[in-house]
């Protein structure tokens, strides 16, 4: 065995080089994921020329474009939204090989036409082509579209060879575990799981991937990272903006859904997991899934574990900016929450008694993802007690964004003839010491789907696990409707319950940034 096949996740770039002469299909490619974030994504990977020698792309949509206008659109999209300027000679190479198919995401004559794109682009490369369906339409039509893959037969082509098809299917999977149990269930009538890859992008980010190699390869940690000696960890996935235009999508699903059941679970497993047996993806996700499954169901009522906020107007840099049920398309009646705070427990030998907090909303006082895993308070010992210590318990914060990096507090000696201390801060951060320019997640994310790596992508288990936790939470909150829901001003740090969430545990959030 190579160290390649041992360790795909270091490992992602070198196994690409030889990739499969590939075409990806992009359902939903008129939409705002594909041109943010998809187009922009491939064509920085034709920069780095870490493309297929043969690549080709479809999109599909619903509405009826020529081929040529969807290149331009693309060119235009990508010109707005790469995080590289726009090389006409290096686009020029994929949009050669772009087309465009339209049709009914229910429609099997729809699919009979892709399929005649597809073998057209197949006899120009003269070789047959690994297909890689990118689902990035709303959720209401992922059923149709995995089902049509399956009766059209695309969905098979390859099994078992390096061409195997493959599907990449968006956010949101499924909006509670019913509906997760019924999509895995259409998923793999018509695929088998070796080929589902269900994104959650927050993998693909950097310094989400930095979590597994600073927990395992700094075994100065591992002695620590446990409830002998971690008091809690806090995570927050904040945002400044508020819903923008998407207040259509947003105001079926919430924040709850849209963040916590899928993104910031996923930053607690990785932090919270065991030691995986080796970084093949199937170790690692299977680690995830024990740790997901050892979280106790959260109280709900008295002393309830979660709180759950809308923010009413406020200010946002500096700007007035409406609240929520103020917003396009939301209903001024809406239950839908926009902050959502929880406590869980962890019940196992390492996490015990530990609690895990985790909050993210939209309008808050900045955009700041991060981890922060709290030390106990150092309670004898030299410098305790005695006030002219300024102890501070040692804290790890691991910043996802932006501003990536990690930072280690530390109490360190003021200088000086007095006897004093302060918290000082020992700290790393990407911009620094790698430059700034790292690929984005998507890019690091279809990338992987090309060649098959599933290693930062969720396994059907590990997605109804999560939703086993929130399903409850999210059923009680239907029921109660706006009884209970907080407000907070736009631009704050989130409702007082979230406050009072930790407060109960003598804890407090770290409003991040300081
Ligand atoms: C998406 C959510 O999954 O993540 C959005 O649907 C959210 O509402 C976005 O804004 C945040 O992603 P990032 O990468 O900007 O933190």
């Amino acid at each position: 065995m190579s160290d390649t096949d041992r360790h795909p996740f270091l490992s992602g770039l070198s196994k690409h080089r030889g990739a499969q002469p590939t075409c990806v299909v992009i359902f939903g490619a008129s939409g705002d994921l594909a041109a943010r974030k998809l187009l922009p994504a491939l064509y920085n990977l034709a920069v780095d020329s870490l493309l297929p020698s043969d690549f080709h792309l479809i999109g599909f949509g619903r509405k009826p474009i020529p081929d040529a206008e969807f290149r331009t659109q693309a060119a235009t999209d990508i010109k707005k939204f790469s995080r590289r300027e726009f090389r006409p000679d290096i686009w020029q190479r994929v949009e050669d090989n772009t087309s465009y198919q339209s049709g009914g995401y229910d429609d099997p004559k729809a699919y009979a036409a892709l399929k005649e794109q597809i073998a057209a682009a197949e006899k120009r490369a003269g070789r047959p082509l690994q297909l890689v369906f990118y689902v990035s339409t709303p959720p209401s039509v992922f059923e149709p579209i995995l089902e049509n893959l399956g009766q059209s037969g695309l969905a098979g082509r390859g099994l078992g060879t390096e061409l195997e098809s493959k599907v990449i299917i968006e956010k949101p999977f499924g909006k509670d575990l019913d509906s997760a149990v019924h999509l895995n269930a259409v998923a793999a009538r018509n695929f088998r799981e070796s080929q589902i890859f269900r994104i959650d992008h927050y993998l693909g980010k950097e310094t989400v991937q930095d979590l597994l190699v600073l927990r395992f390869a700094n075994p100065i940690f591992e002695p620590l990272w446990n409830r002998r000696h971690v008091d809690h960890v806090q995570i927050t996935v904040a945002e400044e903006l508020g819903v923008g235009t998407r207040g259509g999508y947003y105001d079926g699903s919430g924040a709850t859904r849209d963040m916590l059941q899928n993104h910031t679970m996923q930053l607690l497993a990785l932090v919270a997991m065991e030691q995986p047996r080796s970084l093949s993806a199937e170790h690692i996700r299977d680690e995830k899934v024990k740790l997901l499954e050892s979280i106790q169901p959260l109280r709900l009522g008295v002393n309830a574990d979660a709180v759950r906020a809308q923010y009413a107007e406020g200010l946002s840099g500096g700007d007035k900016v409406p609240g929520y049920l103020t917003e396009k398309d939301i209903p001024q009646d809406s239950a839908t929450e926009t902050f959502c705070a929880l406590r869980f427990s962890i019940e196992n030998s390492r996490w015990s008694g530990v609690p895990f907090y985790m909050r993210s909303g939209k309008r808050l006082a900045r955009r700041v993802s991060e981890i922060a895993i709290q030390f106990k308070q150092p309670e004898s010992g030299l410098f305790a007690g005695d006030a002219r210590y300024d102890l501070a318990p040692n804290r790890l914060v691991i910043q996802i964004q932006p501003d990536e990096g990690t930072t280690l507090v530390l109490n360190s000696k003021v200088p000086g003839l007095e006897p004093r201390t302060q918290p000082v801060r020992l700290s790393f951060r990407y911009a620094t010491t790698y430059g700034s320019n790292t690929p984005e997640a998507y890019e690091r994310l279809i990338l992987d789907g090309i060649v098959g790596d599933r290693t930062l992508f969720i396994r059907g288990d590990e997605t109804e696990a999560s939703w086993r936790l929130f399903t409850p939470l999210l059923q009680s909150w239907q029921e109660q409707g706006r009884a209970g829901m907080e407000t907070y001003a736009a631009g704050s740090w989130g409702p007082a319950g979230g406050d009072a969430l930790l407060g109960a545990h003598g804890h407090a959030w770290r409003n991040a940034g300081r």
